[in-house]
This record gives structure tokens, C-alpha cells and sequence, in this order.
């Protein structure tokens, strides 16, 4: 790969900025300096340093966000913030996009990524990945509703759902629920309990697939998956 679109794909300026940094000898590979643009570099193997900073090349970037309420779910808008414009742009020149779809007002685990075939399997249909949510619903959810959800419930569309795994946490005015699917339709869990005769007032993703919300991480921000969470993956990344 060329020095100059490497060190532009790891942040450190565009090509014209990355040009001149060379040019004022700031790069070194294997101790060297490289002023020309056009050399060729292996990065897992070569040692590449610009301004005196060790260069870690990494082609995908996985990150786990707490998303909060109010954002969406998508690259860019023209008029509403999105999840992307939320990260830094350390982050953000990777061009990754999020991984799966939550509303506006839905918050918790989102998992964001520039590795298509990750995203792919994540989220194919036939991959039955499950995905659980925590819910306030007004309404008494009873445990009729937790057979309905068990059997597939018919949405207003006239789609049947897959089954879905309710657990009832608190039975009241306003109830406090679990709700695992392997689906992701449109506003899916929100349809759900209407078709129950019930509404969904507070969403919050818990999990996807092998990864768990850290709830340490405050509303609205992000960190990169850990060694451990990346491990988790391993399958739905590889070729
Ligand atoms: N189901 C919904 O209704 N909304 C979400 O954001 C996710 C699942």
C-alpha cells in the first residue's frame, strides 16, 4: 500500500497534508526517512512512524455505543444529528456506519463498523441473531402476552412474527419487560405490544448477538470493543 493513502486512512491528514508531512521528513519506515509519496509499504510488517508516533495500521474499526435518545440511526441527515456525528474524527474517517437500525427515541447498544460482512451477518434474516430489549409498556403485560410473543404475533401489516422470548419483569399500570427476537423489523418490539393492545414508552437495546451494552458507558458516547468482546466475533468476521 502506498505511504501516503495509508497515513491519509489512519488519520493523519488528507493526502495533499500527508504529502507535505512527508516532504518535511516526518515519516520513517524502518527507521528511515521517506519523503516521496509514492513508496510502497507492507503494514504488518514494515515499522512506520510519523512524527515520531508509532503507525498501527487497522483496516476495520468495531465500536459499541450507548446510544442516546434523540439521535438516529444513520450516516448522515441534512437535518438531524446522527450516531456518526457523535464520534470523533479519529473515529470517523474510518467510514463506518451503524450496524442495524434503533429509532430516534430508543436508546442503548449499537454497534458501529466500517466491516460489511460483519454488518451482513449480523443482520441477514436467515442468521436468527437475537437481539434483547428492556421496555416500559403501559399496560398490565400478563402472561397471556408472554404466550402470544412465544407463538408470533401478527403485526399491523399482516406479518408473523417469530417467536419472541417475553420476560415480565414488573406487571402494572406501567409495566417493565425483557423482550428477545431474532427479527428486526421496523419498529418491531414498538408493533409487538400493539398488537396486544399495549404501548411501548421506554426502549433501550441490552444486547445483540454475543455482545452485551456496557452500562458503564454514559448515554450517547462509545468505546472500541474489547480483545474479549472482539473474540466474541471472531466468526461473524472472518471470510
Ligand atoms: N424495535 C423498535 O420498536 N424500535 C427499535 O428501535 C428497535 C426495535
Amino acid at each position: 500500500m502506498r505511504i501516503d493513502k495509508l497515513l491519509a486512512n489512519m488519520g493523519f491528514g488528507t493526502r495533499k497534508e500527508v504529502r507535505q508531512l512527508l516532504k518535511n521528513g516526518a515519516v520513517r519506515v524502518n527507521d528511515q526517512v521517506i519523503k516521496k509519496s509514492n513508496v510502497h509499504v507492507n503494514p504488518e510488517n514494515d515499522q512506520i512512524t510519523c512524527l515520531g508516533e508509532t503507525v498501527v495500521y487497522r483496516e476495520f474499526i468495531y465500536l459499541m455505543m450507548n446510544k442516546k435518545q434523540g439521535v438516529l440511526s444513520a450516516t448522515e441527515d441534512l437535518r438531524e444529528k446522527t450516531v456518526i456525528d457523535l464520534l470523533s474524527d479519529k473515529h470517523r474517517h474510518f467510514k463506518p456506519f451503524p450496524v442495524g437500525r434503533l429509532d430516534k427515541n430508543t436508546e442503548g447498544f449499537l454497534l458501529i463498523s466500517n466491516n460489511g460482512k460483519l454488518a451482513h451477518n449480523l443482520l441477514a434474516p436467515r442468521k436468527n441473531v437475537p437481539k434483547t430489549y428492556y421496555a416500559h409498556v403501559e399496560g398490565v403485560v400478563t402472561e397471556e402476552d408472554v404466550k402470544a410473543f412465544s407463538a408470533g404475533v401478527t403485526l399491523d401489516d399482516g406479518y408473523e412474527t417469530k417467536p419472541g422470548k417475553l420476560k415480565v419483569l414488573k406487571s402494572d399500570a406501567l409495566s417493565e419487560i425483557e423482550l428477545t427476537i431474532t427479527e428486526g423489523k421496523f419498529h418491531q418490539v414498538k408493533r409487538m405490544f400493539e398488537a396486544v393492545g399495549k404501548k411501548v414508552v421506554y426502549l433501550k437495546r441490552l444486547s445483540m448477538g454475543p455482545l452485551q451494552l456496557d452500562e458503564s458507558i454514559p448515554l450517547g458516547s462509545y468505546r472500541e470493543l474489547t480483545e474479549e468482546e472482539l473474540q466474541l466475533l471472531e466468526d461473524l468476521v472472518e471470510d
